[in-house]
């Protein structure tokens, strides 16, 4: 680890987030026995976020659940994690079956997530929601208030915990900074004006000192919202400076990275014969080229508009048939809400359908991998497969992209990236742009990256793992805490 903020000494960051970085769980073995086994939860939050916490040891507060997390940690609900070599302590925050229901499946995933992403039509604003959304954050900021210490950096992550910032602010001394970084887009006031909690959400969110979006588009959208929406606030765009309630918040773009230099070492640990025994495992001939897609199953990621792209190209141009294989690795998500299971049903109709109308007794167009896969399967399909497809509807960041350029280490493979994901004002010069609403030229852009000659491949690769690498995980975590520096009157010694 490289050294991070001058001014945080061991200890003193506070990291908040509703999802936990490792999840404990009970299986039963051959024997019939119970063991405990430990994993990572899918989402680009959690894998961003846990190798920063090495770095800054501190605590992390998130909700644990069930019976296995209750036991793997000591009664007030502490454990040393990651659970091989302890760098920082998971304070886990026990909810209710009845909270999980109001504040995670509902408000925070029916109301605030498909707001955010302009997916207007998921929208529910239920108030019975709203209230639980509320309480949780109540228990949450109770929580940090246990922790909190006189120089204590308090840092919120995402839409989960809009108004604990201004709970906890409310308590404790101006001493402590508090920041918040928001991993989803931030909407059009036009859009936002529609949630009827509107200005609580914005109010909660004052009370931090900074707050942090990927792209300056959510900047500018946020600070929108503030001018029109809340009382007595002054906004100053050019500084992103907000003066409200006699305080003054600080809005900023601060574009999160992955650990590259982490994801080069595990692509490049993984060996040839890898892929192939992966291949045999799937039925995917030896010498079949692979099309990569890797998302959570989530109306945003854009998936049934990718498989149309991909079933326009094998009805239009069927020399394409049998010369590649589609691979989507899904993994389930948030499945209790109706929207996620009709994206489920959608995605799964659209493969059968696929696979029926082109595919032959050696081929099959379309193979969907929903089981978790082990770290360096994972990193073996990044790094061998010839082409990945990145095409959310609307996407915060999307740090998949990014993991698939990190682990290119032979430069070879291409990335077709959706124009309407954050990562795309990074890398957009680089990849092949698409507007995955455009199902002929979504399907023109797969030709492109399956039929680009050696010399560009290799080129394009080179830049965008330049760019990775220079705006990685740590670059990002020196921006961010640079700032807060700065904002403390401590420009470091
Ligand atoms: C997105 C959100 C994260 C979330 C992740 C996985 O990346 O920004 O906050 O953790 O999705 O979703 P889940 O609901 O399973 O935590």
């Amino acid at each position: 680890g490289s050294e991070i903020a001058t001014s945080l000494s061991n200890d003193t960051v506070i990291v908040v987030s509703n999802r936990q970085p490792y999840r404990h769980r009970y299986q039963q073995n051959g024997e019939g026995e119970s063991t405990i086994t430990v994993d990572r939860p899918t989402g680009g939050l959690t894998a961003g976020l846990d190798p920063v916490m090495q770095r800054l040891n501190g605590t992390w507060i998130a909700w644990g659940d069930g019976g296995a997390d209750r036991d793997t940690t000591d009664e007030d609900g502490k454990l040393s994690v990651p659970p091989e070599d302890p760098q920082y302590t998971l304070q886990r925050l026990w909810l209710s079956d009845s909270d999980v229901n109001g504040y995670y499946y509902g408000y925070s995933n029916r109301a605030l997530w498909p707001l955010c992403h302009l997916a207007m039509g998921n929208t529910e604003f239920d108030s019975e929601q709203w209230r639980q959304y509320r309480a949780v954050n109540r228990k949450f900021a109770d929580q940090v208030l246990e922790h909190t210490t006189d120089d204590s950096v308090i840092w919120f992550q995402d839409y989960h915990l809009a108004c604990a910032p201004q709970l906890v602010r409310s308590q404790c001394s101006s001493d402590q900074f508090i920041l918040h970084f928001w991993h989803i887009p931030w909407p059009p006031v036009d859009a936002f004006r529609a949630c009827p909690q509107h200005q609580e959400l914005l109010e909660g969110l004052l009370g931090n000192d900074l707050i942090g979006f990927h792209v300056s588009q959510y900047c500018q959208n946020f600070l929108e919202c503030v001018e029109t929406l809340v009382e007595h606030a002054d906004v100053d765009y050019d500084s992103g400076r907000i003066c409200h309630g006699g305080r003054e918040t600080v809005v900023k773009a601060f574009p999160m990275g992955v650990d590259a230099d982490t994801i080069k070492r595990q692509s490049t640990n993984v060996p040839e014969s890898m892929w192939q025994e992966f291949k045999n495992e799937f039925g995917l001939a030896s010498d079949l080229r692979v099309v990569l897609g890797v998302d959570r199953l989530d109306y945003t990621k854009g998936i049934p508009e990718r498989l149309q792209a991909l079933e326009h190209l094998w009805a239009e141009r069927p020399e394409w048939r049998g010369d590649f294989t589609y691979v989507q690795k899904g993994s389930e998500s948030r499945s209790e809400i109706p929207a996620y299971q009709q994206l489920q049903d959608r995605v799964s109709t659209i493969i059968d359908r696929i696979n029926a109308r082109f595919g032959s007794d050696d081929w099959q167009p379309v193979i969907m991998i929903g089981e978790k896969l082990p770290r360096d399967t994972l990193c073996g399909l990044y790094r061998y497969s010839d082409v990945a497809l990145v095409s959310p509807l609307r996407d915060g960041m999307n740090l998949v992209a990014q993991e698939y350029v990190a682990s290119q280490i032979d430069d070879d493979g291409v990335l077709v990236l959706s124009e309407l994901a954050g990562s795309h004002e990074r890398l957009g010069d680089a990849v092949i742009s698409v507007n995955p609403y455009d199902t002929e030229a979504h399907a023109d852009a797969i030709e492109q990256a399956i039929t680009m000659p050696e010399a560009e491949r290799r080129h394009r690769s080179r830049r965008l793992r330049r760019k990775v690498h220079n705006n990685d995980i740590n670059a990002w975590l020196h921006d961010m805490f640079d700032t807060v520096d700065q904002l403390r009157g401590n420009t470091g010694s």
